[in-house]
């Protein structure tokens, strides 16, 4: 494993913070919490854990709002408890990533409060202010992702700030390099804290358009779809000028070593690639969420690798995502079957895969009724689906009172299933998907033809995915995945006497060797070593 670094190699898991373990009864998780629960990260045998926001924040948007760059909030618990969950960790040989916010603060940061407070404050340049347009209206069309416009009216001084998201959280003016520098601050002090990297939040989002031109009407809008929506995003982000930012962020890590820069970049592959960076001095990882995004068959995944894989820049490394809290589960996207599938997939494809806490449980969408709604944008638009909260309910741990997640009342509800998805249930059926995960990770560690070798697409026809992954002199391995619901057959590549079966994602088949065509049931995905002819 040399030769790649521990971010190539290795598996991401998203902690949730709120969600994870609660240690004090307040029902919602924290540090402590997450310092409990690295036995089941070790066991599962991912590297690295990304933790969602843990900075003080009014919690608005949940964290995503912050005040203070360089703290922790008392709800997750303390700075100290910070620094043992982060040398825990390192003891047990896992990275810690933390989620880093550049795009916007909270309305009640200092920085804010003072730049709202005159026009003439030292501050007033580190956010976005405009005068309003001629009719005294917001001065340009661009609308909020949770709904409305993005512009709020501030009649203290009789301009308008943007914000991308909520009102409360204003957007920073990346443009100043002031700003800049605060920022690469927050950087240097978990840096310096130990911290193995950063998933920046909307890195794309960073620099707007100079002009604020308005962004043209989006002619698929349809009533019912998100209002963010209406418009393409052209000049609210992804602008030329972004990329020197990036570069700048990733100099601030590289003075550090071995550390990690993953962007959270929603984009076309062909705009996402750019996030590398020329020369490679962007980001190390724009997050790729095209599995969130694609239709679940064979024909379209496959189209979907075989696209990134070919627009990847020289020296990019891939990865892939299947969820995270803003998206839903991927175990209602597919259903419980094909979750398997998918676990499958994210596990073997080429390129570093990012885990979301609960989906080794094949968790899926809890219904939350609308008054347990806490995500903003459903309150903003409800009843459109567009809510968060039915993915970020609490992990389920045991057969104990609320699962063991908390001894107070979960913020969120419990998966109604808790009482037997749970980790410590599927942790002892030899058949769970919890199981296969385990599995496929232990897989993903022992054979570099997975964890670095390379991707050849083998066919995709009648429902199913295959391709191969290989590594120098090993034996290459096959990795063939049933996204039907019949019975199919595959003939082996030419070069293949018949191959030994490493895992089915039905876990119900060991040690079998197959002759030159190989069966899969309904549903099922195979993991295979080729026998050389
Ligand atoms: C990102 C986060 C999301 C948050 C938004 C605003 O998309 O993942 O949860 O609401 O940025 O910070
Ligand atoms: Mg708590």
């Amino acid at each position: 494993m040399s030769d790649t670094a521990w971010w190539q190699h290795g598996t991401i898991y998203q902690v949730y913070p709120r969600s994870f373990q609660d240690s004090d009864g307040d029902g919602v998780g924290d540090l402590k919490g997450i310092r409990q629960r690295l036995d089941h990260l070790c066991w599962l045998g991912v590297d690295a854990l990304w933790i969602s926001p843990i900075y003080p924040s009014p919690m608005a948007d949940f964290g995503y709002d912050i005040t203070d760059y360089h703290g922790v909030d008392p709800i997750f618990g303390r700075m100290e408890d910070f620094d043992h969950l982060l040398a825990d960790a390192h003891g047990r040989g896992l990275k810690v990533i933390l989620d880093f916010v550049p795009n916007h603060t909270s309305d009640h940061h200092p920085w804010f409060m003072e730049s709202r407070s005159s026009r003439h404050n030292a501050k007033r340049d580190w956010y976005i202010w405009r005068d309003p347009a001629l009719d005294g209206g917001p001065p340009n069309n661009w609308l909020a992702n949770f709904g409305g416009s993005a512009w709020e009216y501030d009649p203290a001084t009789g301009q308008y700030y943007y914000h991308a998201f909520l009102k409360e959280q204003p957007d920073l003016n990346w443009r100043n390099p002031a700003v800049r520098e605060a920022m690469y601050d927050a950087l240097r002090f978990w840096l310096d804290r130990g911290v193995d990297g950063f998933r920046v939040d909307v890195l794309w989002h960073l620099i707007k358009d100079d002009q604020f031109r308005d962004n043209p009407p989006n002619p698929a809008w349809l009533p019912g779809h998100a209002g963010i929506d209406r418009l393409l995003q052209r000049y609210s982000c992804d602008r030329p000028e972004i990329h020197s930012v990036v570069a700048e962020m990733r100099a601030v890590l590289d003075a550090y070593s071995d550390r990690v820069l993953i962007g959270e970049i929603y984009l076309p592959i062909e705009r996402l690639v750019a996030y590398y960076g020329r020369d490679m001095a962007g980001a190390h990882l724009p997050f790729n969420f095209q599995l969130i995004f694609a239709a679940w068959n064979a024909r379209d995944i496959a189209r979907i690798v075989d696209d990134y894989e070919a627009a990847l820049p020289q020296g990019g490394w891939p990865n892939w995502v299947l969820g995270n809290h803003d998206q839903k589960r991927i175990a209602t996207r597919v259903g419980a079957a094909q979750a398997r599938v998918a676990a499958m997939l994210l596990l073997t494809l080429r390129g570093t895969p990012t885990l979301y806490y609960g989906d080794e449980l094949g968790l899926e969408n809890v219904p939350i009724a609308p008054e347990q709604v806490q995500d903003p944008w459903e309150k903003n638009e409800p009843g459109l689906g567009l809510g968060r909260d039915p993915a970020r309910t609490p992990m389920p741990w045991d057969e104990s009172e609320n699962a063991g997640f908390t001894l107070g009342k979960p913020w969120l509800p419990l998966n109604p299933d808790h009482a037997t998805r749970n980790v410590a249930a599927l942790a002892a059926d030899p058949n769970s998907i919890l199981t296969l995960c385990r599995q496929l990770i232990a897989l993903r560690r022992a054979y570099p033809a997975l964890h670095r070798g390379r991707y050849l697409p083998l066919r995709t026809e009648d429902d199913i995915f295959a391709f191969r992954r290989s590594c120098g002199q090993q034996r290459d391995l096959l990795v063939a995945l049933n996204f039907g619901q019949t019975v199919k057959r595959l003939a082996l590549p030419p070069d293949a006497a018949g191959a030994d079966l490493l895992l089915s994602t039905g876990l119900d088949r060991i040690r079998e060797s197959t002759g030159e065509v190989l069966q899969l049931r309904p549903r099922e995905g195979l993991v295979l070593q080729l026998m050389p002819r």
